[in-house]
C-alpha cells in the first residue's frame, strides 16, 4: 500500500469514526397516491427535524433507474484518457472530472455532470458574471448508443418528482403547491453521476467532504454500498443512511432553507469510502433560474420571527460556487 496523497487527508476532527454503532434510520415516506394528508405532515416532521428523508413508491420507473446505474458504470469503466476528453474547465462547466475538492481537502471521487436536457443552453436572462463565463453546454460521450438518450430520459422523470416534492413542501410549510413553482420556470438543474473507487485510507479520506447543498432541494440515488452520512440536528452525529431498495434520498438544500426563513435547514452531510467496493450515486440538484431573487417567504415573516435573510440573486450566488473562497456561496453569508 502507498502512501496517500496530502491533497486527500482531513483534518483529524473531520475524519470518519471506525465503527458506526447508530441504528437510527432517517424516515421512510411512501408516495403512494391516496395519502396526501398524511404525507404531508410526514414531509414537514422529516423536513424539520432531519432535513432529510427517503421516498419510496415515487414513480421513477425501476427499469430506467437500473440503466442509467449501467450506463453510469460503463462511463467510469472508460480509461481516464477517453474521460478526460469530456472534461469540466475553464471553458466547459459540465462533463468530466476527477479532482473534486470540498472545504479545499481532495474527494474521493469522480464526477460527471450535466444540465438538465431543456435548458442546456445560457440562458437569456441570465447575465454571466465575471468568473462566470464558461459555457454550461453539456458534453456527451460516444462511447455508448444509449449513454445521452438514457440520461436525459432520467432527468425529465426526476425533475417530475422534484416538482411533486416541491408542491408537497410548499403544502407542509402552509402554501399553495405550486407556490415556488414559478422560479423553476428555465431552471437550470444539474444531474451528477458520482463514481467512488475503493479507497485504501478510508480512515483518513472522504468520499465528499461534509457540505451542505445550495439546490431548492436535492434527489439522490444511491446504490446498496451506502456510505453517506447525516449530521443529525439533534446532537451532531453522523448517521449513516442505510440503502433502501429502489428509494430516492431527499434533502433540504440552501433555498428552502431561505424560503422557510430557516424552518426547514439545509443540513450537513458527507460521504464515507471503503477499502473493498466501488460506490455509485447520483444527486439531481433542483435549482431555480439565474434570474430569480430569493428571500423568506413574507407569510413566514412578522416582528416575533424577522427574516433571517437578505434577497439575493440566485445566479450570482450561484456564480460563486466553483471559487476557491467557498464561504461565498455559503447562505450564512447572506444572513441579516
Ligand atoms: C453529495 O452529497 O454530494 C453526494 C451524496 C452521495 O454520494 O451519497
Ligand atoms: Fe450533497
Amino acid at each position: 500500500m502507498g502512501d496517500i496523497d496530502p491533497a486527500f487527508i482531513q483534518s483529524t476532527e473531520h475524519r470518519p469514526k471506525a465503527k458506526v454503532e447508530e441504528v437510527t434510520e432517517i424516515p421512510v415516506i411512501d408516495l403512494s397516491e391516496g395519502r396526501e394528508e398524511l404525507l404531508i405532515s410526514e414531509i414537514g416532521k422529516a423536513c424539520e427535524e432531519w432535513g432529510f428523508f427517503q421516498v419510496v413508491n415515487h414513480g421513477v420507473p425501476f427499469g430506467l433507474s437500473r440503466e442509467v446505474e449501467i450506463e453510469a458504470k460503463k462511463f467510469f469503466e472508460m480509461s481516464l484518457e477517453e474521460k478526460k476528453k469530456l472534461k469540466r474547465d475553464e471553458f466547459n462547466a459540465m462533463g468530466y472530472h476527477d479532482a473534486e475538492h470540498t472545504k479545499n481537502v481532495r474527494d474521493w471521487k469522480e464526477v460527471f455532470d450535466y444540465l438538465v436536457e431543456n435548458t442546456a443552453q445560457v440562458p437569456s436572462s441570465h447575465e454571466p458574471h465575471d468568473k462566470d463565463l464558461r459555457t454550461l453546454t453539456n458534453q456527451w460521450p460516444q462511447h455508448s448508443p444509449h449513454f445521452r438518450e438514457t440520461m436525459e430520459e432520467y432527468a425529465r422523470e426526476v425533475e417530475k418528482l422534484a416538482y411533486k416534492l416541491l408542491g408537497l413542501i410548499s403544502l407542509s410549510l402552509g402554501f399553495a403547491a405550486n407556490k415556488f413553482h414559478d422560479c423553476f420556470k428555465n431552471q437550470l438543474s444539474m444531474l451528477r453521476l458520482n463514481y467512488y473507487p475503493p479507497c485504501p485510507f478510508p480512515d483518513l479520506a472522504l468520499g465528499v467532504g461534509r457540505h451542505k447543498d445550495s439546490s431548492a432541494l436535492t434527489v439522490l440515488a444511491q446504490d446498496d454500498v451506502g456510505g453517506l452520512h447525516v449530521k443529525r440536528k439533534s446532537d451532531g452525529e453522523w448517521i449513516p443512511v442505510k440503502p433502501t431498495p429502489n428509494a430516492f434520498i431527499i434533502n433540504v438544500g440552501d433555498i428552502v432553507q431561505v424560503w422557510s426563513n430557516d424552518k426547514y435547514e439545509s443540513v450537513e452531510h458527507r460521504v464515507v469510502v471503503n477499502t473493498e467496493k466501488e460506490r455509485f450515486s447520483i444527486p439531481f440538484f433542483f435549482f431555480p433560474a439565474h434570474h430569480v431573487m430569493v428571500k423568506p417567504a413574507e407569510e413566514l415573516v412578522n416582528e416575533q420571527n424577522p427574516a433571517r435573510y437578505r434577497e439575493y440573486n440566485y445566479g450570482k450566488f450561484f456564480a460563486n460556487r466553483n471559487r476557491s473562497d467557498f464561504k461565498k456561496r455559503d447562505v450564512e453569508n447572506i444572513q441579516i
